[in-house]
């Protein structure tokens, strides 16, 4: 393993390129070498703030030799071109989630990870928390006796202008839900779902979703992904894990941690947010420099909860339980 500081590229420098940015600096062998952005003067402003250097397009970008890993933060249509131009330069890369909008995409990104030999490391960051982790390790020693029921909640309140901006929530949030739940409990083989639009103008952005699921093991999940309303109650379902065993449970919220300030589209920091976002990047850099060891959350991961996702939309469209194979 080399000693060398880890060289970091984004492309693309939207909102998340922010907590990236941070989660750079907090690392102590790692540095942020420049960024490259479509539009020039959001680039410029990125640049500034995190006082590096600014490429002129993607290829430059990959080409320069201080870049060792690129971290893909574009919009979801564009992850397997940039990840794949990186990883054909030679460069590491970790992606925003989700990563691709097929699974056929998943699987090509997978593909050129492995011709390649580069790290593609899935941008799941929720499950880098280490409250997850703990609740990991009880549920696999069998400490919690036999997995019931598993719940991933998020109500958090995104405006028009932001929402409007975003796919709706069935694309943008069930990512999530559906890497964390797998890394807890294993994958689900069958889905029922809903989703509805509530609080937005865009009737085909839907603003919550509500899904069910049977997983391998035969214990069921639950999981809720909203934009339309934040959960003021006192017991919050902010972004809620829940696992409840035959022996014990588990519980993990966002809530434990609130700094009134606005974050990222949210109306509070929710502290643990850039953890998560913290931990996975230092975790990538980890594996860049042991060139060794498997990612908490890995491509078949993300390739599994791509034929999650397009099962749930399926149980909508059609209004059926639909299978997950
Ligand atoms: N892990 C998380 O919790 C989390 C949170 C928010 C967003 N994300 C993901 O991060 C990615 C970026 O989201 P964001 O919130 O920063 O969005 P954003 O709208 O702030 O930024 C989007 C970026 O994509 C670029 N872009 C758009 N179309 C492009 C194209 N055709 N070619 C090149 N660049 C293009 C824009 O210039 C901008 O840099 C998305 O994949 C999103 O799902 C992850």
């Amino acid at each position: 393993m080399s000693n060398k500081s880890l060289g970091i590229a984004f492309i693309g420098a939207g909102e998340i390129s922010i907590l990236h940015g941070r989660a750079v600096r907090e690392i102590p062998d790692a540095h942020l070498v420049g960024l490259w952005n479509r539009t020039e003067s959001r680039a410029i402003e990125r640049a500034e703030e995190e006082g590096c250097r600014r490429f002129a397009t993607p290829e430059e970008l990959v080409n320069d030799p201080e870049v060792d890993a690129v971290i893909i933060c574009t919009n979801l249509e564009t992850h397997l071109e940039y990840a794949e131009l990186a990883m054909k330069a030679g460069k590491d890369v970790l992606v925003e989630k989700p990563l691709c909008g097929t699974v056929a995409e998943v699987e090509q990104m997978k593909k050129t990870a492995l011709e390649t030999g580069k790290i593609c490391m899935p941008g799941h960051n929720m499950i880098h928390e280490a409250s997850l982790q703990r609740a990991k390790k009880l549920i696999e020693n069998g400490d919690l006796g036999n997995v019931v029921s598993c719940y991933v909640l998020y109500n958090i309140y995104h405006d028009e202008q932001r929402a409007s901006t975003l796919p709706g929530v069935v694309r943008q949030l069930l990512t999530h839900h559906l890497y964390t739940l797998m890394y807890l409990v294993g994958r689900p083989v069958r889905a029922q779902a809903f989703k509805t639009t509530r609080n937005h103008l865009q009737p085909d952005h839907e603003d919550l979703t509500m899904v069910n699921l049977e997983l391998e093991s035969g214990a069921l999940g639950h999981l809720c992904a909203s934009f339309a309303a934040d959960d003021l109650s006192p017991g919050p379902w902010t972004f809620t894990v829940k696992v409840i065993g035959s022996a014990g449970t588990t519980h993990y919220t966002y809530n434990d941690w609130v700094e009134v300030k606005k974050g990222i589209s949210h109306s509070h920091t929710y502290t643990a947010y850039q953890d998560t976002i913290t931990n996975e990047v230092r975790q990538f850099v980890e594996l860049c420099r042991a060139r060794e060891g498997e990612p908490s959350s890995t491509l078949d991961d993300a390739v599994w909860a791509q034929k999650s996702l397009e099962a749930i939309e399926k149980s909508i469209a059609e209004g059926i339980t639909a299978d997950i194979k």
